[in-house]
């Protein structure tokens, strides 16, 4: 996305706040969508990850209205919602109102809140494994934060993202997309040790360029496929802390020889997820090392293994994202692609040599509907900034 299509969405959701509430926001505030480089499903195994921010983001514009009352205005959905908030109780209402609802609730037990106006505006490409929910949820927590001035740390921000996803929306997803969404600075990529919280920036070579291809498949059955693989994590810490006889918090205690070790005791889908978590946690170790010397190659290659792990060991891929990474590994100049985000639909993600991104991702898209997926497209991603605000 450049500057253009920035400004563009910033000025159409001023527009948009001041004809729904009469008057100009108070604040903009935004944070990107993310692809994941490597280190999938490890997060909330206490493993690493390797995020990296996109050049789609999510707009808040806000304001205050005085009173009780919060009313919100969402462009994408063209839809209208209203509520108030009560201390310790929290009505659910449906999916996209209850990221604003928990923000403000959250945040009125550290510091009263008021009322408030919103308009929100998205460029990242909703329910595609692209993080668009943590790119809103975080920029909605920014914007609530500074209009009312409640001192919150920047680590703050991405643990408050993740209590509302998991406690008010459902989803027991792990840290990284709030984080990297906080975090992100551009050109890099976030290695974030999901135990520790501890973060380091990888530079991104500028040989190479991202390309990110959105499969359009709904991911109908990602929320209770996700936090069924969670639970099986959780099942595996079990079993294997009985096995090795020793105390275990998450599959981060776990090396490859102590699995090894029990393999033949344990149940194969079990022995499976914890084999994908702690071989794909070294992988991610592995691609900062090739990032920082520059092996391209090497990082290509992780990203396949990475892929077939998903696939098979995690069962999380799907014939689409298979589709898009057998497509991508057959062409010249493209270094490695594999799924990125939850998976079961969502996008692949492909690193291709810089000089042949044009070429390669119209090639990529072309042969994409030629296997008679219709409803897919590629994009290339530029690396984004962190949550920022935009307008105060
Ligand atoms: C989703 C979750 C993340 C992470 C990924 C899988 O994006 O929000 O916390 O678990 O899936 O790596």
């Amino acid at each position: 996305m450049d500057a253009v299509m920035s400004e563009d969405i910033k000025k159409e959701l001023g527009r948009l706040y001041r004809e729904e509430f009469g008057k100009s926001p108070d604040i903009i505030t935004s944070a990107p969508g993310r692809i994941n480089l490597i280190g999938e499903h490890t997060d909330y195994n206490g493993g690493f990850v390797l995020p990296v921010a996109i050049d789609r983001r999510t707009y808040t514009a806000a304001g205050r209205r005085g009173g009780d009352l919060f009313i919100a205005f969402s462009k994408e959905l063209s839809k209208k919602t209203s509520f108030e908030i009560q201390p310790g109780k929290f009505e659910h209402s449906n999916f996209w109102v209850n990221y604003i609802k928990g923000a403000c609730s959250l945040l009125n037990e550290l510091k009263p809140v008021k009322g408030l106006n919103f308009a929100i505006g998205s460029t990242v490409p909703r329910g595609s494994g692209l993080s668009s929910s943590a790119a809103y949820v975080v920029s909605i927590i920014e914007a609530v934060s500074r209009l009312y001035e409640i001192p919150l740390k920047d680590i703050e921000v991405p643990l408050l993202a993740q209590h509302i996803e998991n406690e008010f929306v459902g989803v027991q997803s792990g840290i990284m997309d709030p984080f990297v969404a906080k975090f992100a600075r551009v050109n890099t990529a976030l290695l974030v040790d999901a135990r520790s919280l501890e973060y380091k920036y990888v530079p991104i070579s500028d040989k190479c360029s991202l390309v990110v291809c959105v499969t359009g498949v709904k991911r109908a059955l990602a929320t209770t496929e996700y936090n069924k693989r969670r639970q099986q994590c959780q099942t595996a810490v079990t079993d294997l802390s009985a096995k090795l006889q020793r105390p275990l918090v998450s599959l981060r205690d776990v090396t490859i020889d102590d699995l090894q070790s029990v393999k033949e005791e344990m149940d194969p889908m079990l022995y499976a997820r914890a084999f994908h978590v702690v071989t794909e946690s070294q992988r991610a170790l592995q691609t900062v090392d090739a990032l920082n010397k520059e092996d391209l190659g090497l990082v290509g290659k992780l990203m396949l293994e990475s892929h077939m792990s998903l696939r098979s060991n995690y069962d999380v891929s799907s014939p689409e994202l298979d589709t898009f990474v057998e497509i991508a590994e057959q062409l010249e100049g493209v270094y490695g692609a594999r799924m990125t985000g939850a998976g079961f639909g969502g996008s692949a993600i492909c690193l291709v040599d810089a000089d042949l991104e044009d070429e390669l991702s119209a090639e990529i898209a072309a042969k994409y509907k030629d296997r008679g997926y219709e409803d897919g497209y590629v994009f290339i991603a530029r690396t984004g900034g962190g949550s920022q605000i935009e307008r105060a």
